[in-house]
């Protein structure tokens, strides 16, 4: 495995491939690697001539600076799954090699149509714009034919869909399923910051999430989600940032089900002050 830590390396790199017409898929993400990031290595590993994974903890994107500076950091560990999963480069610039003097400011200005401002876009106030800025830098610099996210910042996902279709880029979207523990817990980085008695608990909000499909439809969406709430919030160790159900494509709100369009459930829940999200289709 290639690794770059500057911008101007591996754009020389990489310039010699999308010569010679070579595939490239990337998978951005912020480290800690678990095998949910493995998956969408491999999975682009299979789909391209070659697979870049970025390593950048983004600065931008955090509404709070103890989850910024909290946030795991783990580069040898990362770079070593990184080489048995066969990954081809690796790049891991510092803040300055992103964010040079010019490119702070080039944040796209795209009509998201409200998307970012649902959700997410409510507790954590700038960060769609975060992502958006350098998810857009990193494609800039890599200049992919495949990029893959997972579905569990399934709301990321819509809006990095959206950017892409906006500013006319050359680039596919990939989305992939959420990888779970055992006990159904989606994977994140995050969560080796649990503590032990709320790591044995939160498997409890994907099963909430089960329980929840197999009622939708059944019940009215207004009393699902209060129930989803309520069993949540009767959990000791939970904490309900929000639960929203919304249409697939739009993330706009479902007051009424329709059998026309798909609807997700979504939650983000403190756990032992940690904040996880997950999401499930109906
Ligand atoms: O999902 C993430 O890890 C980050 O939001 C991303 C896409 C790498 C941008 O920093």
């Amino acid at each position: 495995m290639q690794v770059f830590l500057t911008v101007r390396e591996l754009s020389m790199f990489l310039d010699i491939l999308l010569k010679a017409k070579k595939k490239i898929g990337f998978v951005p993400t912020m480290g800690a690697l678990h095998p949910g990031h493995l998956s969408l290595i491999k999975k682009s590993a299979e789909e391209n001539d070659i697979t870049v994974c970025s390593i950048f903890v983004n600065p931008t994107q955090f509404n709070n600076s103890s989850d910024l500076a909290n946030y795991p950091r783990a580069i040898e560990s990362d770079t070593a799954m990184l080489k048995v999963v066969a990954c081809d480069v690796l790049f891991a610039p510092s803040i300055e090699e992103i964010y040079r003097q010019g490119e702070v400011n080039s944040t796209p200005s795209i009509d998201f149509q409200g998307i970012e401002v649902v959700m997410e876009g409510v507790y954590r106030k700038e960060h769609f714009k975060g992502v958006v800025q350098v998810v857009k830098r990193l494609f800039d610099i890599v200049r992919p034919t495949n990029a893959y996210f997972g579905e569990k910042d399934y709301q990321q996902l819509v809006v990095i869909k959206k950017m892409v279709k906006s500013l006319k880029l050359p680039i596919s979207i990939i989305g992939c399923y959420i990888v779970r523990e055992v006990d159904g817990l989606a994977m994140s980085s995050r969560n080796v910051r649990l503590s032990n008695e709320g790591r044995k608990n939160a498997g409890f909000i994907y099963k909430t999430l089960l329980v929840a499909k197999q009622n939708a439809h059944k019940a009215s969406v207004s009393d699902l989600k209060k129930w989803v709430t309520d069993v949540l919030n009767a959990n000791e160790y939970f904490r309900v940032e929000y639960v929203e159900i919304a249409d697939s494509t739009t993330l706009l709100s479902t007051h009424e089900w329709q059998q026309s369009s798909s609807q997700r459930l979504f939650v983000a829940v403190f756990v032992d002050e940690i904040r996880l999200i997950d999401n499930i289709v109906l």
